[in-house]
C-alpha cells in the first residue's frame, strides 16, 4: 500500500454534497466577486481566529505583499525574514518595495528566535516577518517584545497556536494561505489578512481593491486581489472541520511517536505552549535524500523542503549573497516531510516508520 505525502481530499469528501449546493446558491446568486460570502467569511474567520479583522485576497502571496504595506514599510525599507521557508514568503517583500534580510532559524523548532531576529537587525530595519514553518507558531510574542512591527506568515499553519492563542492571531498582522493543500484549503487560490488593527485592516481593503476607497476615487496604487466568492463559499464548509482536522494531524504524530520514528529520525521539536497543526511533517536525518529515495521504492511518499534556501536563491542574491546561516544551510541538506494529513492512521504510521528503518539497515 502505498502512503501519500498529503491527503486533504479524502476528509474533504463527505462534504462534497454541500459544496456543490453551496457553489449552486453562489451561481444563482450571480455576484461572483466581494460580496456576501466574502463578508460572511471574513466575519467567521476572525471569530475563528480572534482577530476584530480579516480581510480576504486572492492568494497568500498578494496577503504578505499588501500585509506589510499596511503596517507602513515603504520602498528601500529593511524587512528581517527567515531563509527557510517558501520563497513567496521573501518575494512578496520585494513586490512590495521591501528590503528582505535574511535571518537563522533554530534546528529543533525550524523557526526564527529573538537571537536569531536580533542578529538581523540594522537601524534601517522597519518589520519582522515570523513564518511558523510547517504548522508550528514561531514565538511571535517574543519578537514583538524587539520593538518592531511583526507580520506572522502563517500560511502553513491556521488551526495551530501558542499559549491558548490562534496562530493569525499572534502577529500585528498576519497573513494565510487557502492553497488546495493548505490546512484550510479551498479550491483554487485564496489567501487572507488578518488584524486587530483597525488602521492595518482598512489599508489592506483598500490596496486589496486598487488602492481605492470608493471604487471612483484611488488614493493608493494598490492591488486586484480578491478572495472570490466561490471560494469564500467554499471556505465557509470547510473552516467548522479545521480544528477536527488538526486533531487528526496531531494524531498521527502521536502515531508517528508511538511506532518509534524517533529511534530513527530526528522529529521536530514542540516549543513549550504550541499546538501545532502539523501541516508538514518534517524530520531530519543526514542522509536524507537516499532516505526519500529508499521509501520511494516502499510506496512511502517524502520529500525535502527548501533544499536551496532563500539566501541561495538566484533572484535574491542582491539581498542574500552576503548572509551566513549555519543552521538555515544544515536544515536544508537534512530535512525531509513524511506522509501526514488528518485521516493518516495507526497502520499507515507504522508502515512509514517500518519502511524507514528498514530503509536505514541496508
Ligand atoms: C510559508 C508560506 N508563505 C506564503 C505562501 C504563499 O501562499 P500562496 O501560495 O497562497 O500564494 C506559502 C504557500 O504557498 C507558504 O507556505
Amino acid at each position: 500500500m502505498t502512503v501519500p505525502l498529503f491527503d486533504n481530499e479524502t476528509p474533504r469528501a463527505p462534504l462534497r454534497a454541500e459544496i456543490m449546493r453551496r457553489i449552486g446558491e453562489v451561481v444563482e446568486r450571480g455576484r461572483y466577486v466581494l460580496g456576501p460570502e466574502v463578508e460572511a467569511f471574513e466575519q467567521e474567520l476572525a471569530a475563528y481566529l480572534g482577530v476584530r479583522h480579516v480581510v480576504g485576497v486572492a492568494n497568500g502571496t498578494d496577503a504578505i505583499t499588501i500585509a506589510i504595506r499596511a503596517l507602513g514599510v515603504q520602498p528601500g525599507d529593511e524587512v528581517v525574514v527567515p531563509s527557510f521557508t517558501f520563497y513567496a514568503t521573501a518575494e512578496a517583500l520585494v513586490t512590495a518595495g521591501a528590503r528582505p534580510v535574511f535571518c537563522d532559524v533554530d534546528l529543533d523548532t525550524r523557526n526564527v528566535t529573538a537571537d536569531t531576529v536580533r542578529a538581523a537587525l540594522t537601524p534601517r530595519t522597519r518589520a519582522i516577518v515570523a513564518v511558523d514553518l510547517f504548522g508550528c507558531p514561531a514565538p511571535v510574542p517574543e519578537l514583538r517584545e524587539l520593538g518592531l512591527p511583526v507580520l506572522e506568515d502563517a500560511a502553513q499553519a491556521v488551526g495551530s497556536s501558542l499559549h491558548g492563542r490562534r496562530a493569525g492571531s499572534l502577529g500585528d498582522v498576519a497573513t494565510i494561505s487557502f492553497y488546495p493543500s493548505k490546512n484550510l484549503g479551498c479550491f483554487g487560490d485564496g489567501g487572507a489578512v488578518a488584524t486587530d488593527s483597525d488602521r492595518v485592516a482598512e489599508l489592506a481593503r483598500t490596496l486589496r481593491f486598487h488602492g481605492s476607497h470608493d471604487k471612483r476615487t484611488f488614493d493608493l496604487v494598490g492591488y486586484n486581489s480578491r478572495l472570490d466568492e466561490l471560494q469564500a463559499a467554499i471556505l465557509r464548509v470547510l473552516l467548522p472541520e479545521l480544528d477536527r482536522w488538526c486533531e487528526g494531524r496531531r494524531s498521527a504524530e502521536g502515531a508517528y511517536a508511538a511506532a518509534g520514528l524517533a529511534d530513527h529520525v530526528m522529529p521536530p521539536v514542540v516549543p513549550a505552549g504550541a499546538t501545532p497543526a502539523w501541516h508538514l511533517y518534517v524530520v531530519r536525518h543526514a542522509a536524507a535524500d537516499e532516505l526519500i529515495a529508499r521509501l520511494r521504492e516502499s510506496g512511502i511518499e517524502s520529500r525535502g523542503y527548501y533544499r536551496t534556501p532563500l539566501h541561495r536563491q538566484v533572484a535574491m542574491a542582491r539581498w542574500g549573497a552576503s548572509a551566513t546561516l549555519p543552521v538555515t544551510d544544515e536544515l536544508a541538506r537534512s530535512n525531509l516531510a513524511l506522509p501526514m494529513s488528518p485521516v493518516l492512521d495507526g497502520d499507515q504510521a507504522q508502515q512509514v516508520v517500518a519502511a524507514i528503518a528498514s530503509a536505514l539497515a541496508r
